[in-house]
């Protein structure tokens, strides 16, 4: 059986569910951030270290301003309301993504991570202004700075996920087969899993199908 160490998950399908149930798809991002509080502690319940959630990409911002604002506002409450209890519960968090936005979103996230630092059950990536393809390129131009060799572990060094292991598994929801520019260094040897439901529809028992398909899979890794 395979063991888990990183789960990591393209959230797709919030703003279908808001479309069809009352015709906002702002609406579907409310409910995805039950989804996200559901999937965490059943993350925690199967003993898994890393839970990276792509939670907004370098593409998005081609969005509405005004769905790019709710967003915004609903990441805001989630971490003024979550920090203290993700704290009480030794869950850390890790922004993955180049930290441009407003001041106080910036002071709030900085001090997130900071308050969050030194906890150990639950390490949780939070992958916001994010694209997998502007990651490599920084961590290019870190390795050409500080005049190392580009070889796979300097790669991997300079890349925001440092000292993260490589996901296991990636969950995409959503009834779509693509990866969006997420963790393509990173997920080189991942299993992948594509969910028809849309993310605010995903269950806790959905997730734990998954985890148990997963850890009956044979991984060979170029090998036989
Ligand atoms: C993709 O669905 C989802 C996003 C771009 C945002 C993800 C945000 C959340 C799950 C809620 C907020 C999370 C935090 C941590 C504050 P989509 O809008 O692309 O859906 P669609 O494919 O149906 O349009």
């Amino acid at each position: 059986m395979n063991s888990i160490k990183h789960v990591a998950i393209i959230m797709d399908g919030n703003g279908r569910w808001g479309l069809k149930h009352r015709k906002s798809r702002n609406l579907g991002h409310k409910e995805g951030l039950k989804t996200v509080e559901r999937i965490i502690k059943a993350t925690i319940k199967n003993k898994i270290k890393h839970l990276t959630l792509y939670a907004f990409s370098t593409e998005n911002w081609r969005r509405p301003k005004k769905e790019i604002d709710f967003l915004f506002n609903l990441l805001e409450d989630f971490l003024l309301n979550k920090i203290n209890e993700f704290n009480q519960q030794n869950i850390k968090l890790k922004i993955i993504g180049k930290k441009r936005f407003s001041k106080k979103i910036n002071n709030l996230l900085n001090n997130s991570e900071k308050k969050t630092y030194n906890n150990k059950k639950l390490q949780i990536n939070l992958a916001l202004n994010y694209g997998s393809k502007s990651e490599l390129v920084h961590s290019f131009l870190a390795i050409i700075k500080n005049k190392k060799y580009i070889n796979e572990r300097n790669i991997s060094k300079y890349l925001f996920t440092k000292n993260i292991p490589d996901p296991d598994l990636l969950i995409r929801t959503g009834n779509t087969q693509r990866l969006s520019n997420f963790l393509l260094w990173q997920l080189a040897y991942s299993e992948i899993f594509f969910e028809k439901k849309l993310w605010p529809d995903f269950s806790e028992k959905d997730y734990n199908i998954i985890l148990k398909k997963f850890k009956k899979i044979k991984r060979n890794y170029g090998n036989i």
